[in-house]
């Protein structure tokens, strides 16, 4: 990381990112994202895996009434968005420096209305499947913090990847495939932004997959009571 990002990490992050605290008996303390995001955010979002932070950003930007936590432990990537903030002033946004199951933990449950997952790691060979970040289990915690009708809007260029997330979602009882018809899966999405591994692929010659789900209500569910206070 060059020398002026990383002192620009040094100063900011402390500012913009989320710190996780285990409690003495190891169970993982509650975020108060009312008092993380304060009183202008009325919805959350969460990104996983946001590698340089081009769609977090224009998120962001395009949504200011929206709190969005990047989650991504890779930390040049960490460095690029702390510099994407400092250049758009945005304040609507915060960072999870580390792995997203250990976040989805410490989310109030039904708290988020979007989850986006650009082009996570496929993970190709077959030995490495349990490698992948969607997995049942997976599905299991952000069943628990997305709200009734919240999203899950995931894309990858890997078709037998995507194969696996669309049997994961297919068989779960929680999520609906949301499709009318192939232009679903084949278009690039309005409220995504083009991110570098998108681009990566296109040039590549390779075909973008986005499949876009709904967390199904459930009985039982909060009720709608808001995790904002
Ligand atoms: C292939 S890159 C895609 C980055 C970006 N979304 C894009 O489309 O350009 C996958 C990203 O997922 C991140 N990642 C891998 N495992 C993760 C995990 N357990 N939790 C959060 N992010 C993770 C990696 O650090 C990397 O930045």
């Amino acid at each position: 990381m060059r020398h002026a990002r990383a002192a620009l990490v040094r100063d900011l992050l402390p500012v913009f990112s989320i710190d996780i605290v285990e409690e003495a008996n190891g169970a993982v303390r509650q975020l108060d994202l009312a008092q993380i995001f304060g009183d202008e955010v009325k919805e959350i979002w969460l990104e996983v895996g946001f590698g340089s932070g081009e769609n977090l950003v224009a998120c962001a930007k395009h949504n200011p009434q929206v709190g969005i936590i990047g989650c991504d432990p890779f930390f040049e990537g960490v460095g690029k968005l702390i510099s994407r903030i400092d250049t758009t002033k945005l304040e609507n946004i915060r960072i999870y420096p580390g792995d997203a199951r250990d976040l989805l933990r410490a989310l109030p449950p039904s708290c988020l209305s979007k989850l986006f997952a650009l082009f996570p790691d496929p993970w190709p060979k077959k030995r490495h499947h349990k490698r992948r970040l969607f997995q049942r289990s997976f599905l299991g915690s952000i069943a628990d913090s997305l709200q009734d009708d919240g999203e899950v809007i995931f894309s990858t260029d890997h078709a037998e990847y995507a194969r696996w997330v669309l049997g994961l979602f297919l068989e779960s009882p929680y999520f609906a495939w949301e499709v009318r018809s192939a232009d679903d899966w084949l278009q690039h999405p309005k409220d995504v932004a083009s991110t570098r591994y998108e681009l990566k692929a296109l040039r590549a010659g390779r075909r973008s997959l986005f499949l876009r789900f709904r967390r199904k209500g459930s009985v039982l569910s909060s009720g709608g009571e808001s995790c904002l206070g």
